[in-house]
């Protein structure tokens, strides 16, 4: 009975450590989608002039990359190495092995936020500003994000 238990136990406790990684997967996907929506769907746009300049949903854009810069530092634990990624992207084990690194990138795009943050008024400075937030993402993505298939 008592080893019945354990394993029973034992069981839960794993499938506990599943459900919590597969939250900090979903929770990183949503995160990143959301940058992606910001920078792709409001931003640029603007920023090519196919859509008017409009501070209230450049600020809420700005602010959700701000979120998103605050939460990078723990989005990516080491239990989630092994975890599985759905779509078309996976965090590289760069991510891990390099922690150095990627915190570093972390900092300067959590950097360009805050500056853009303060600086973006108007077209002008969201054309100025806006090519070095692309920059940023790119410049994690290019290491620390791996493209499936
Ligand atoms: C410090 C590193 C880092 C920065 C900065 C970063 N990303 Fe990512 N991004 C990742 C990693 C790692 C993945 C793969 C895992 C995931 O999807 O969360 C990813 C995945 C993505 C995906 C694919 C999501 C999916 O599964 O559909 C999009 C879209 C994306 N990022 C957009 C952006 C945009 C836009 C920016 C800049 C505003 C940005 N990211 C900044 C690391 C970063």
């Amino acid at each position: 009975m008592k080893r019945v238990l354990l394993v029973a136990g034992a069981l839960l406790l794993s499938v506990g450590v599943g459900v919590a990684q597969q939250d900090a997967v979903n929770g990183a996907q949503d995160a990143m989608k959301a940058n992606g929506k910001n920078l792709g769907g409001v931003l640029s746009p603007m920023f090519k002039g196919d859509k008017p300049y409009d501070q209230a949903a450049v600020d809420a854009a700005l602010t959700q990359l701000d979120d998103t810069a605050k939460k990078l530092p723990t989005m990516f634990p080491a239990s989630m190495k092994d975890a599985k990624w759905e779509g078309d992207f996976s965090p590289s084990p760069k991510i891990w092995e390099d922690k150095a690194g990627f915190d570093a990138k972390v900092a300067s795009f959590a950097k360009a936020v805050t500056e853009a943050k303060a600086k973006i008024k108007d077209l002008d400075s969201l054309k100025a500003n806006f090519p070095g937030i692309g920059k940023e993402c790119g410049g994690c993505h290019e290491t620390f994000r791996v493209k499936k298939g």
